[in-house]
Formats: C-alpha cells, structure tokens, sequence
C-alpha cells in the first residue's frame, strides 16, 4: 500500500531529506525512513491531521504522524454514511473503551466510542456538521483570555476547514442552508441530506405548527443555533468525508516531507532539560508497535521542534500522566516520577448525556428494515457502490433534521442554578429526529421514529485518570453523566419537549405510539428514571487537557495550546476545548486544529 508513492521501504536513515521519499502511509516501523522529524503528532485524529496537512504546506518542514490505529482505506461501515452506527463500538475500530460506574445513571456502564483508525473519531463518528454559537466562542476567548478565540476571529479558520458541495443527489440546497455564511474552498466537505425520508416534511411542518416552541432555523451555523432545520453533514458525493479522506487524502499524504506510521501506539514521552534549564523539554516520543500478535516493542522517534499531542480527550490526559505531567499525588501512588505538578490534567471533562426516545410509527419507509434484513441491506450496498455520486438510502446519516432548544426563561431551576449555557444563543438541550429506532437493544421487527433528546448545557463536569502505569490499560474515563439536578432537570424537560412535539397534529396519522421503554413513564419523577435508566454518552466529551489564560492558577494549556510549564509540548485536540460547546464537536476541533496549526507555524516562522 505504501510503496504505490515509491518510497524505500527498508531505508533508515537519521534524517529524512537524506532520501528522496515520497510522502506515506506506513503499515509497520521497518518501513519508516527516519527517526528525527520537526514535529512528530501522536494521533493521526481529527485535529492531527490538519496539523499534518497545515504544518507540512511548508517543504523544508518534516512532520511524522503517529496512529495507534488501523487504517480506513476501503472499510465500508466506515465510507457508507447510513452504516456509521456499525463502524462502534468495539470493533476493530474502537479503543472499546467503557466509562466508570456513572452515579447519576444508577450506577450503569456503557461503550465509549473512539476512533481507533486514521481520522479518529472523524472517521466513526455520526458527520453532523454543527460549529456552536457564536455564544460558545466568545466564552471560549474569556475564559482563555485570548480574543483569538472568538467567533469573529475564527471565521477565517472556520472557512479554511469548510468545502461546502451539493447533496449527493444533486438538489438545490437552497432552503436547507444559509449560502452566505459557508465556507467553499476549504478542505473538509460539508452537506445537506442527499436522500428524503418520509420524516423529513412533517418535521418541518411541525416548525410551523408550533413554531413558538419549535422555530424553523434556515442555517443552525449563523452563530445562532436556535430552532430546528437540515442537518448538515460531513459527507462527500453520498459517502463520508473525515480528516483523512481530506486532509491527507487523496494528495496531500503525497508530501515527501509527511509521513505517517500506522499500528504506533505511543506510550510515553520522555524530556530533557536543555543547557541546565529548570524547564523539561519534551522531544522524544516513545511508541510501541501495536499489532496484534507481535510482541511488544518500544521505539524512540525524536521531534527537533515540537511534539504536538493529538491522541484526544481521553488518551491525551493519560499520555501527560504517563509522562509525569499530573497530579503529583495520583503519579505518586502509582510510581511515576513527577516532572510538572499539574491537578488539572484529565479534570473539567464536559460532555454532552445521550437520551433516545423510540416511537412506533405506521409507515414502512423507515430506514429499520435495512438493518433488519441482510438481503435489502445488500441491495442498497450495490446501489450505493455501483453509483457516484452515490445514490441510495445509505447516502446519509441517521439524523436529516436536528434542532436546538432552550428551557423557558422562567423556568424554576434557574432559581436554583444560574443558566449554564453560553448565551441566548445556546441551547439547553437538542432534538435529533431519526428515521429508524436507535437506542439500546433494537428490535428485530418494526418500524419507529426515533428523537434524541440530549442535555447540551450540562453543569456536570466528569474526569479521566490513569489506575495503572501500563499504556495498553485503558484510563478511567468518567463523564459524570447527569451528574447534577440541573442536568437530570434539563433530560425530564427534553423528553417532556419531545413528547409535544410528537403531539402535533403533523404526526398524528404516523405515530402510533412511543415504544415500551417510556411509554409508561408519565410523571417527572418516572421520566427522570427513565432517562437515568437510559441514558448513555453522545461522545462529545472535552476539556480535559482545558485552556485557560497564561498565568493561571489552573488549567493544562495557554491560549496558543503550549502545555504550561515544560517545553517543547503541545495539545491540539478536543481536551483543550475548556468547555463542550451546545453543538457536536467535530467542526469545533478542526476549527481548533485551523488555528492551533497557524499558532504552531507563526511561533515557528514556518
Ligand atoms: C461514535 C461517535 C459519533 C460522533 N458523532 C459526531 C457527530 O455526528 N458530529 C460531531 O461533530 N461530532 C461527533 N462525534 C465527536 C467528534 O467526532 C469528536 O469530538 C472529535 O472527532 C474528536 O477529535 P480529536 O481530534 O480530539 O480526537 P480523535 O479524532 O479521537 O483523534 C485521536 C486520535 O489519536 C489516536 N491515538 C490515541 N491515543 C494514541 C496513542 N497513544 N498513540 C498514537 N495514537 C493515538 C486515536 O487512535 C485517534 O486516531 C462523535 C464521536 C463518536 C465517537
Ligand atoms: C477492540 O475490539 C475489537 C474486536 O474485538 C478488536 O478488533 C480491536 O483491535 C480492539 N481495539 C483495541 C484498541 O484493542
Ligand atoms: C543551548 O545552548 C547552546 C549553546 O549556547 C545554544 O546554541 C542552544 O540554542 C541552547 N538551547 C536552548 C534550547 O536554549
Ligand atoms: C527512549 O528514550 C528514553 C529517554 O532517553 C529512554 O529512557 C528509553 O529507554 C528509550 N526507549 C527506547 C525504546 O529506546
Ligand atoms: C490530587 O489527587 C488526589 C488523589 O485523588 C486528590 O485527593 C487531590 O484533591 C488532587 N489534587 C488536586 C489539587 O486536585
Ligand atoms: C475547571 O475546574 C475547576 C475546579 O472545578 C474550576 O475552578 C474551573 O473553573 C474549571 N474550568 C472550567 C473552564 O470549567
Ligand atoms: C408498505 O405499506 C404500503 C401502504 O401502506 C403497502 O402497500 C405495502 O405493501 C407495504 N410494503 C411492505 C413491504 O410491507
Ligand atoms: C428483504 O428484502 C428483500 C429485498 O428488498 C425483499 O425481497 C424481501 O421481501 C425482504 N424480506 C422481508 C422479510 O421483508
Ligand atoms: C462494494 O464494494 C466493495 C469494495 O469497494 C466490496 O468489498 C463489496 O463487496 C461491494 N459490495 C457490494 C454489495 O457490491
Ligand atoms: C430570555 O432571556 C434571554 C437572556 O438570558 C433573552 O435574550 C431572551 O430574550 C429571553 N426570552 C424571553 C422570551 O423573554
Ligand atoms: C412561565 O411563563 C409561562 C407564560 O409565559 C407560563 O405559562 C408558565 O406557567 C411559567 N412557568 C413557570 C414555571 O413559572
Ligand atoms: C482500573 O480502572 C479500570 C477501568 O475503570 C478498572 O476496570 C480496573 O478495575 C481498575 N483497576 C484498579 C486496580 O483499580
Ligand atoms: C416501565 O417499563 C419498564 C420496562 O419497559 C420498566 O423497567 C419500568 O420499571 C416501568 N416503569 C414504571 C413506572 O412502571
């Protein structure tokens, strides 16, 4: 696979402009064709990649990516929109990981997608297209101190990342988007739904019904996020479009001077403190090859200018602690010797609690029966191979229409919690409307409609920590999950919510009947069990790696995403965001990514 960019592939030299080599994707380490580079990412990911790309559009400037993971390349739960929610967890894959016993769900433990191949989680996740608030930004740059931050200031990364294209069935989008706020010559594609469901209308007509407590919004990407409309989705032509498909394939990762090693699990960092500093400077970067019956074998790359960490809100902490970057209490009880005393690192997780309201509907155009019948699934796979832009059912994810909402002004918890959203143009909690059942335990029979109702201002804060010293360990993740009143209040409102909605007169000849798992549920007390009872994690977790101002008490990185306190360290990934946006986090990381990798070449002059 490699070799097709022509690359020695047993050549190890010390540098890698002592060989004219094509930029590759490496399988194993015997193919690499050095060990020093400028920059090294650990985690070929979402946000690493664009690193990648960003930094290697200087030629004098070598970057090594290292992925733990396998690659993408023709994985079909991977490239098929409709299959995403066969791609996790705990597949191939999938770190597999679970969360820690969550209080606030009775105690239950459930899967923790994340990518365990190239694009990370860009590369499993759900391709909702969601950038936040203008709200969320703003906090993001007072809370960090740095009007960089701010949702004027990004615009221009925000276009960098963004190539808006036509739907995959070739409709004008006018009517599902704003045309004035969209990027068109970024490079990660974005997109209305390619293919209509019979939900699709009686949405929209329930907008207008009650559109009091339910306004349509033309374009949730304005900066005002509030109201129900299109989803837009990170889809290229019918199939998905991740950091890899985009921002190293297909000819970027042609670059001589990018290499990216796949199987390479790092494991630690090590530091020297250079000319008697007190400061560790963080240049080497162990890994291991990670592939299923080989031993275990540690190497050493080494970064000549920076090692940026891009392993995500859960590996990244543990890597820093691993590394001697923690608290020193915690790292002491384990036996690592503590190099930079920081209690922040894995602290503020924030995350957004997943609910899923299943109805039964009378129409048999639900997307269920593709996923209940192996010979109709097969069809819709030919129909989608055989054509492209692809066509078909599978063209899209799961969700056509979404929306955000907020609690009334007046409602009683806010004497209780001041509100936790960003602004008024955040919301408290979101709808995604899904033409097929999700949720736990499918049924194999059945037609349903499903709407998530998910808390997206959540108080609750999580954390991820280590228990052991060994890397292939997985860290204690625990998102804390309705971990507060405020957010179980939110949970009972949104499924309250959501049965009105489903009350409207637009559904009345198509639901029957919400689904035994809360059908029963009618006073607060026994919606507030179920979702306890239901409850899981959108995936969206951040913050644990959080930026605040330079100088601060607390926190992991300043605002240019240095780690504070040692040298030659930095984080570009979705832990430094300080708080989870009311929004899906992929735009908000490669918009992190945009910047953090111009932050990176202009203290470089690269
Ligand atoms: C199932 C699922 C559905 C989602 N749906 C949506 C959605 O619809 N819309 C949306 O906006 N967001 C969605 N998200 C969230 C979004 O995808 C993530 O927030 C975002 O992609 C995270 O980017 P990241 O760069 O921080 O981490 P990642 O993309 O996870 O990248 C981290 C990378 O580092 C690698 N890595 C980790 N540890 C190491 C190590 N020690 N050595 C080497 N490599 C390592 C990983 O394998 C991975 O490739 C979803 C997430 C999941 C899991
Ligand atoms: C997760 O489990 C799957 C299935 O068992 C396996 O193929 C994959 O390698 C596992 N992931 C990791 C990181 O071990
Ligand atoms: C260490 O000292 C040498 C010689 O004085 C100098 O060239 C080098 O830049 C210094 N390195 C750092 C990181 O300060
Ligand atoms: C990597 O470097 C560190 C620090 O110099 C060293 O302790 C470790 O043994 C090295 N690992 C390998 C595999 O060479
Ligand atoms: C460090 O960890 C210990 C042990 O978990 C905990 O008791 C302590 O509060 C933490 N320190 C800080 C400052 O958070
Ligand atoms: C992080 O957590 C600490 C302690 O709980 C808190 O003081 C700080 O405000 C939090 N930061 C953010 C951005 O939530
Ligand atoms: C679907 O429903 C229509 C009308 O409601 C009916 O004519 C058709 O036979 C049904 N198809 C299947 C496969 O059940
Ligand atoms: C399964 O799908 C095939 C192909 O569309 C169809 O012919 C068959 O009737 C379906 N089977 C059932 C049980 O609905
Ligand atoms: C679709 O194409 C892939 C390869 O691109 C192949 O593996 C798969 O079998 C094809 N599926 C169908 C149903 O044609
Ligand atoms: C609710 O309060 C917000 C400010 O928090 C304000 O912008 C909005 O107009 C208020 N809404 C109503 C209906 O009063
Ligand atoms: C909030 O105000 C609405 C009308 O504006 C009213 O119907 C409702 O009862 C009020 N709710 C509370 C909790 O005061
Ligand atoms: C460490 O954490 C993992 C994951 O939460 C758990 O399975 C394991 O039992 C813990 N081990 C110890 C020694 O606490
Ligand atoms: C409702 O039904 C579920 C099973 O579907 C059950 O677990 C739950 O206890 C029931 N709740 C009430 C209030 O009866």
């Amino acid at each position: 696979m490699f070799s097709k960019f022509g690359c020695l592939q047993s050549l190890v030299v010390t540098s890698i402009f002592a060989t004219k080599c094509y930029g590759a994707l490496y399988e194993s380490v015997s193919q690499l064709p050095g060990w020093i580079y400028d920059f090294i990412i650990v985690g070929g990911g979402t946000a690493g990649n664009v690193v990648a790309n960003r930094l290697t559009e200087n030629s004098a400037v070598s970057v090594l990516v290292l992925e733990a993971g396998v690659s993408d390349r023709g994985v079909q739960d991977i490239e098929i929109p409709l299959l995403a929610s066969l791609a996790t967890p705990n597949t191939a894959y999938d770190w597999n990981y679970t969360v820690a016993p969550q209080q606030g769900l009775y105690g239950r433990v459930f899967s923790y997608a994340r990518g365990y191949v190239l694009g990370g989680c860009s590369s499993v996740n759900l391709m909702v297209y969601s950038r936040g608030s203008s709200d969320d930004y703003n906090r993001y740059a007072s809370i960090s101190g740095d009007p960089g931050w701010s949702w004027d200031n990004l615009q221009y990364y925000i276009k960098r990342n963004e190539r808006f294209t036509p739907p995959a069935d070739g409709h004008s989008p006018i009517g599902q988007y704003d045309p004035a706020v969209h990027g068109y010559s970024g490079i990660n594609s974005v997109t209305v739904p390619g293919y209509p469901t019979v939900i699709d209308q009686r949405v929209l007509r329930t907008t207008q019904e009650l559109s009091g407590d339910f306004p349509f919004n033309l374009d949730m990407n304005t900066g005002n996020t509030i109201g129900i409309g299109w989803t837009q989705e990170t889809i290229l032509d019918g199939a998905r479009s991740s950091s890899a498909t985009s921002y190293l394939e297909p000819q970027f990762i042609n670059r001589p001077n990018l290499h990216i090693l796949l199987h390479a699990q790092v494991t630690q960092l090590f530091a020297s403190k250079i000319n008697g500093s007190k400061v560790h400077s963080f240049h080497t970067v162990q890994f291991s090859e990670n592939r299923q019956g080989l031993p275990i074998t540690n190497y050493n790359v080494t970064a000549k200018k920076e090692v940026v960490l891009s392993a995500g809100s859960f590996n990244t902490p543990q890597l820093l602690m691993l590394s001697g970057i923690g608290n020193k209490t915690v790292l002491d009880g384990l036996g690592i010797k503590t190099l930079l005393d920081n209690p922040w690192v894995g602290q503020n997780m924030s995350d957004h609690p997943l609910i899923t309201n299943p109805f039964y509907v009378s129409s048999n155009q639900t997307f269920d029966p593709i996923f209940h019948n192996t010979s109709l699934l097969a069809s819709d796979i030919a129909q989608w191979n055989a054509t492209y832009p692809h066509e078909g059912p599978l063209v899209d994810g799961r969700g056509t229409l979404l929306g955000w909402l907020r609690l009334p002004n007046n409602s009683s918890i806010f004497q209780k919690y001041p509100d936790p959203s960003a602004g008024p143009h955040s919301s408290h909690y979101e709808f995604i409307f899904a033409n097929v059942f999700a949720g736990s335990s499918p049924p194999s029979l059945g037609n349903y409609l499903t709407i998530f109702s998910n808390v997206v201002s959540p108080v609750a804060r999580g954390y991820v920590t280590i228990n052991s010293t060994n890397p292939f360990v997985q860290p204690i993740i625990n998102p804390n999950l309705l971990g507060t009143d405020f957010d179980v209040y939110v949970a009972v409102e949104a499924i309250k919510s959501a049965r009105r909605f489903a009350n409207a007169s637009a559904w009345a000849d198509y639901i029957v009947g919400p689904y035994e798992t809360w059908a029963n549920a009618t006073t607060d007390a026994e919606i507030e069990a179920y979702a306890r009872r239901t409850a899981t994690s959108i995936w969206h977790a951040v913050g644990t790696s959080t930026m605040s101002p330079r100088g601060a008490s607390w926190g992991v990185v300043d605002p240019d995403l240095r780690v504070k306190g040692v040298s030659g360290l930095r984080i570009v990934d979705a832990s430094v965001i300080p708080i989870v946006p009311a929004a899906h986090t992929q735009a908000v990381v490669y918009i992190f990514a945009e910047r953090g990798s111009d932050l990176i070449k202009g203290a470089w002059k690269i």
